[in-house]
């Protein structure tokens, strides 16, 4: 079985439900505490063993080309006024470890992965959507990769929602159950609550094999005129084993804007540095 090497990080949609904010900024550079999303899911990445981060970028999202790269003036500046450089750790991906490919219009998440084709190859790889901000150690796709090594084919993250949010989401229809893993039998995306097979939403890590490249090459626009990955896999289901994981762990979905502020508030309330300043301040307030 390959091991997974690559992950696509598709970054070229418009963050429409976080504007004004995400105007002139990508949504995922928004910094929850101190650190952009972004970097987070190459954290998380690398810590499953990924070597080459891929991303799929767009018009105005220069500032995460900027983000992995060497910033030469504020290194060489700290340096010498002797500051301490550890937050920098971890922000620089060499030319070795990253590949930059453009959407030209964000036609949806399935045409974006798809951009990435000719740099993917014949392999398997992990798909990171940095919006969904998994939060739990090990991390989520370290947790998935480790599920993959006993089963391979494709593999999704989903988490249970109340069946009246299913709408917004992609969502599976569930086989037998094993451990953390469900077989997928079956996928929709945004379906209504009536026509919606489980509770169980996809939730932003994917372990695909290569064939879907080939099913997204003829793969028509779906829900919201957006070509879909969820329709693309759900043509793969009965070709290849398809399961999904249940994270150990907790999920926001900081591509909503009450989803962002919960996860600052969990983050800095396990934070040795802040979390008695924000625990006062929160009681305070709600006082
Ligand atoms: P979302 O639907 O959450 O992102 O897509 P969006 O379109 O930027 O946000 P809203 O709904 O307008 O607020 C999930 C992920 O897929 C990427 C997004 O950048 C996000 O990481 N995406 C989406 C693309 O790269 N290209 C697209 O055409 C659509």
């Amino acid at each position: 079985m390959k091991p997974i090497r690559k992950a696509v990080f598709p970054v070229a949609g418009l963050g429409t439900r976080f504007l004004p904010a995400t105007k002139a900024i990508p949504k995922e550079m928004l910094p929850v505490v101190d650190k952009p999303l972004i970097q987070y899911a190459v954290d998380e990445a690398r810590e499953a063993g990924i070597e080459q981060m891929i991303f799929v970028t767009g018009r105005g999202k220069s500032a995460i080309e900027d983000h992995f790269d060497i910033a030469y003036e504020l290194e060489a500046t700290m340096s010498a006024r002797g500051k301490d450089m550890s937050a920098l750790e971890g922000t620089q991906l060499g030319p070795g470890n990253c590949a930059y490919v453009r959407q030209q219009e964000p036609l949806g998440l399935g045409h974006a992965i798809w951009c990435a084709r000719d740099i993917v190859g014949d392999e398997p790889f992990a798909i990171f959507l940095p919006d969904e901000f998994m939060h739990g150690r090990p991390g989520c796709m370290k947790q998935m990769v480790d599920a993959y090594r006993g089963i391979g084919g494709n593999m999704i993250s989903v988490l249970e929602v109340p069946k009246e949010k299913v709408s917004s989401y992609g969502v599976i229809a569930p086989g037998r159950t094993h451990g953390s893993l469900t077989e997928v039998t079956g996928l929709v995306e945004k379906p209504r609550v009536e026509d919606a097979p489980s509770n169980l939403i996809v939730s932003g890590r994917y372990i695909l094999q290569p064939e879907v490249m080939r099913v997204l090459e003829t793969q028509e626009a779906g829900a919201g005129g957006e070509i879909q990955l969820t329709d693309a896999m759900a043509r793969m289901i009965g070709n290849q084993p398809f399961h999904a994981h249940v994270f150990d762990g907790e999920r926001f979905d900081c591509g909503s804007k009450t989803g962002y502020l919960k996860a600052n508030l969990a983050l800095a309330l396990e934070r040795p540095d802040m979390k008695d300043t924000v625990r006062a301040f929160a009681a305070d307030l709600l006082n």
